[in-house]
């Protein structure tokens, strides 16, 4: 009676472990320095969303392309980040994000931009993240993508067949989210 009970314990624990454990299969670092960056300098908000647990095993913005978190993106992008970089990623004080011209070629990936955004680059680019959680950058950084008017050849961040039929920005403001989206991407709320 004793051995069942406490196996039963035994599992439970391993079942509460096993949901709460970050499980990273990808390794963050530096965009400057390359040292390994440590997602505990960041405050705990977003890192239980299930898009930033799929962020961090495939090295993949879960938001790319999704339309119905597009006004949330552009939310968060013209909050934290235009100021600096310019309403339409266009450069300002800081470089454009809408071209195909990266300082650090890595920001053509999902993990790259990832990580100058949380751990900063040089200069007035500090990391972000007492601006933003680790999910808002996500979805800023997929509303930058939307923005983006260079050459879809060189949209790395994209496999080679969505490169083909990518569509450069039209200036069109993003569209309201559908009754299905997910909660993080409403509006208002
Ligand atoms: C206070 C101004 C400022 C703010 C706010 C700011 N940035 Fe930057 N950003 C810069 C500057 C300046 C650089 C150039 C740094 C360098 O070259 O090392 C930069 C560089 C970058 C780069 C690298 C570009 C390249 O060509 O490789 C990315 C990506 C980036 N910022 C994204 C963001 C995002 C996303 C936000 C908002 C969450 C943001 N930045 C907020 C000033 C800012």
């Amino acid at each position: 009676m004793l051995h069942t009970r406490l196996l039963t314990a035994a599992a439970f624990v391993a079942l509460c472990l096993g949901a709460t454990a970050a499980k990273a299969d990808i390794t963050l670092n530096n965009t400057v320095t390359g040292e390994p960056l440590n997602l505990d300098d960041a405050p705990p908000e977003g890192k239980d969303s299930e898009a930033f647990k799929q962020f961090m095993q495939s090295g993949k913005n879960p938001y790319v392309g999704k339309q119905d978190c597009f006004a949330k993106g552009e939310e968060l992008f013209n909050g934290a980040c235009s100021g600096c970089h310019g309403h339409l990623a266009e450069g300002k004080i800081g470089p454009g994000l809408n071209d195909d011209y990266w300082t650090y070629p890595g920001n053509a990936t999902d993990k790259g931009m990832f990580e100058t955004v949380f751990g900063g680059a040089s200069g007035q680019m500090g990391p972000m993240y007492n601006s933003v959680n680790v999910q808002e950058m996500l979805l800023a950084m997929a509303w930058i993508r939307h923005l983006y008017v260079g050459d879809p050849d060189k949209a790395e961040w994209l496999e080679a067949d969505a490169r083909k039929s990518l569509k450069k920005y039209d200036n069109k403001p993003a569209p309201k989210p559908g009754p299905d989206a997910p909660q993080e991407c409403k509006m208002g709320g």
